[in-house]
């Protein structure tokens, strides 16, 4: 009996994260699932129409908003690796740019702002690209989201973590990450699969039989 009341709740967990009849919580267990919004599935070398016009910073000048740079760049360290900045809600600037922040980046990323960048170049036909048009490539292109605004915070304070990178960047540590023959999603950042640990395992119910993050891989 004791047994039975204690499988009882497992039950109803089970019905709820894994059963098709309820919408609700099947909605919920989606919105839960941090493989749902792949963000390798828009592969970000595909598609052609970029918003050029709006990553191209002309004479458009950033707005500190009366910040240091240290402030800023401290800004910028922490939208590095928010997600509510892409397209899908699930992809920051730290699922590429990881470790120390400079993971995927090439050697050109030692050269002084402007500089020629592969993706620039191929993608957006850009001979060479400002610190904050690479910030709002990479917004475009990989990040499936619209460009930032060039009055933003949000834009000053990235473009500050990516000089305060590039001052300690070392390019013979660089990669040779070319944006598209090599797919940037290639080292998958679902990889590491949350559900891989089964949380049920020693319950001998396993609500994770039809393994939520299944569909997805
Ligand atoms: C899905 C992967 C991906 C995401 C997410 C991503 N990037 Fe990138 N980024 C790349 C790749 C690939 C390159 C290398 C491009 C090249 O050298 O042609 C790159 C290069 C860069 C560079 C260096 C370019 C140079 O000067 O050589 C900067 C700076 C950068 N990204 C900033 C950002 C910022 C800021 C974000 C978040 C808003 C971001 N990236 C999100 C893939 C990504």
């Amino acid at each position: 009996m004791r047994r039975l009341s204690w499988l009882a709740p497992m039950a109803v967990f089970a019905l709820a994260a894994c059963g098709g009849e309820d919408a609700g919580a099947e909605a919920e267990m989606a919105s839960a699932n941090p493989c749902a919004a792949n963000p390798c599935a828009a592969n970000p070398c595909a598609g052609m129409g970029l918003p050029v016009d709006a990553i191209r910073q002309g004479d458009r000048q950033l707005n500190d908003h009366g910040m240091s740079r240290d402030e800023l760049a401290a800004r910028g360290t922490e939208l590095w690796s928010d997600q509510s900045l892409s397209g899908t809600g699930a992809t920051s600037c730290s699922t590429c740019h990881s470790g120390d922040g400079t993971a995927m980046m090439n050697a050109s990323f030692a050269e002084p702002y402007p500089h020629p960048v592969a993706m620039a170049m191929d993608r957006a036909g850009l001979d060479q690209v400002s610190a904050a048009e690479m910030v709002q490539l990479c917004m475009a292109i990989p990040m499936t989201a619209a460009p930032l605004d060039y009055g933003s915070v949000e834009l000053a304070a990235l473009t500050a973590r990516v000089e305060q990178l590039q001052a300690g960047f070392d390019a013979s540590q660089a990669g040779e990450m070319n944006p598209c023959a090599a797919n940037p999603c290639a080292a998958n950042p679902c990889a590491a699969n949350p559900c891989a640990a089964n949380p049920c395992a020693a319950s001998g119910m396993n609500p994770c039989a039809s393994n939520p993050c299944g569909a997805d891989r």
